[in-house]
C-alpha cells in the first residue's frame, strides 16, 4: 500500500515538473535527443492575430525604391576595385567557417545534440557567446532558470539559429578587422544581415534547399558595405544635390563608381566561397532582367530568394533602416510567387523575431 502511494506521488511530481518547464520557460522539454529542435521550440503566442496562414503584422512604414527605374553604369571601376581589394585582402586570413562535420550534424534533425555541444564547447569564446544569447531576455524569460550548459542552450536556440550564431561569430571576427566603418554602423548592417540569414534559413528548411548555403548567403549578402570605405569617395555627395531622394545603392555608385553588390561579389570571389554565394551577394538587388536571367539556374534561384529575404527584413525586421527596394515582378515569376504575401506567415515572422532578438543580444 505505501508503495502505491509512493508511485502516485512520483507520477504527480513528474507531471508537475514537465508543466513547470513548459510554461515557465516557454520551451517544450523532450526526453528524446533526436527531435528537430527548430520545429519543437515553435511558440507563436507572442504574435497577435489570426490563427494561421498569412501574417497579421503590418510592415514598417519605409521609403520604397524601384531600382529598375534608374540607369546603372557598366561598373568601369571594377578592374581597379578588384586590384585594390586583392591587395588589401592578401594580408587578411580568409574567415573560418562551420566545419563539414558540424554542418552535417546541424543539417540533420536526428543528430545528437551532445556531439554538437561537445564540438562547439572547444571554443571558449564561442561558448560564452552562445550562453549569452541563450540567457538574453527573449530566450530566457524572467524567472526561468539560468542556462549554464551549452547543451541546454542549443536546445533552446534550435539548430537553425545556432547555425546563424556560428556564422555570425566566424565572419564577424574577420570583418571587424577589415572595415573602418564606425562600430554602430557596422553593427546595424550586421544585425540586419542576421535577420536576412534567419529568413533564408527558414525558407531553405521549408523547401529542402541547402540551409548552410542559404544562411551563409544571408549573413554575407551586404558584405560589400563593410569594404566601401576602403575606396576614395569620388565626390562629396549630398541628397540636396539631387532633385529627388536617390536609393542608397545609386548613391554608392555615384560616390565610388560601384555599389556594395559588386564589391561584395569581389570579396566572396577572393575568399573562394561557392559560386552560388557569389551570385547571391552580387545580384541581390537585381536591376536588369537580362542580367538576372543570364545567371546559372542555381545561382539565379538563390539570388532571387536573397532579394526577397532582404525585402522582407527591411519591411518586418528591426534593423533594416528606413527604406526598402521593391522586388521586380520577374523575380516573383521566377520563384513561382505572385507576391510576398504568401511567404509572410506567422512562422516566418516568429522566426524573424527570434533572429532580431538574437542580434539584439550580441
Ligand atoms: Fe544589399
Ligand atoms: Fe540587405
Amino acid at each position: 500500500m505505501p508503495l502505491k502511494f509512493l508511485f502516485l506521488f512520483l507520477l504527480v511530481g513528474i507531471v508537475l515538473y514537465f508543466f513547470y518547464r513548459r510554461f515557465a520557460t516557454g520551451v517544450t522539454v523532450s526526453t528524446e535527443s533526436t527531435e528537430n529542435r527548430s520545429e519543437t521550440l515553435t511558440d507563436y503566442s507572442s504574435l497577435p492575430g489570426q490563427e494561421s496562414g498569412t501574417a497579421p503584422v503590418s510592415p514598417r512604414e519605409v521609403i520604397s525604391y524601384d531600382l529598375t527605374r534608374y540607369s546603372w553604369g557598366a561598373a568601369p571601376a571594377q578592374a581597379e576595385a578588384e586590384k585594390i581589394l586583392r591587395d588589401f585582402l592578401k594580408d587578411v586570413p580568409p574567415p573560418r567557417t562551420i566545419s563539414p562535420r558540424l554542418e552535417e550534424l546541424l543539417s540533420n534533425p536526428e543528430s545528437n545534440v551532445q556531439e554538437i555541444a561537445r564540438m562547439v564547447s572547444l571554443d571558449p569564446l564561442l561558448t560564452a557567446q552562445i550562453l549569452k544569447v541563450a540567457n538574453s531576455a527573449y530566450f530566457r524569460p524572467s524567472g526561468a532558470p539560468r542556462i549554464n550548459s551549452v547543451h541546454r542552450a542549443i536546445i533552446l536556440l534550435g539548430y537553425n539559429y545556432l547555425r546563424v550564431l556560428l556564422l555570425e561569430y566566424f565572419f564577424r571576427r574577420t570583418l571587424e578587422k577589415c572595415t573602418s566603418l564606425p562600430p554602430q554602423e557596422f553593427l546595424k548592417i550586421w544585425k540586419h544581415s542576421i535577420e536576412v540569414s534567419a529568413i533564408l534559413g527558414s525558407i531553405a528548411l521549408a523547401r529542402r534547399y541547402d540551409v548552410g548555403v542559404y544562411t551563409t548567403a544571408g549573413i554575407l549578402h551586404d558584405i560589400g558595405k563593410f569594404f566601401l570605405p576602403l575606396f576614395p569617395s569620388s565626390q562629396e555627395f549630398s541628397f540636396s544635390q539631387g532633385e529627388e531622394d536617390l536609393p542608397p545603392l545609386k548613391e554608392e555608385e555615384i560616390r565610388y563608381g560601384f555599389g556594395h553588390t559588386l564589391l561584395g561579389k569581389l570579396v566572396v570571389k577572393t575568399w573562394d566561397l561557392p559560386p552560388e554565394i557569389e551570385a547571391a551577394v552580387g545580384y541581390h538587388h537585381p536591376v536588369s532582367r537580362l542580367e538576372f536571367l543570364d545567371l546559372p539556374p542555381e545561382s539565379r534561384k538563390i539570388a532571387a530568394w536573397v532579394t526577397l529575404a532582404d525585402h522582407l527584413a527591411h519591411l518586418y525586421g528591426r534593423f533594416g533602416g528606413d527604406y526598402v527596394y521593391e522586388v521586380p515582378g520577374w523575380v516573383y515569376t521566377f520563384l513561382g510567387l505572385k507576391s510576398p504575401e504568401g511567404l509572410i506567415t506567422r512562422e516566418l515572422l516568429w522566426g524573424l523575431k527570434r533572429a532580431s532578438s538574437l542580434a539584439e543580444a550580441l
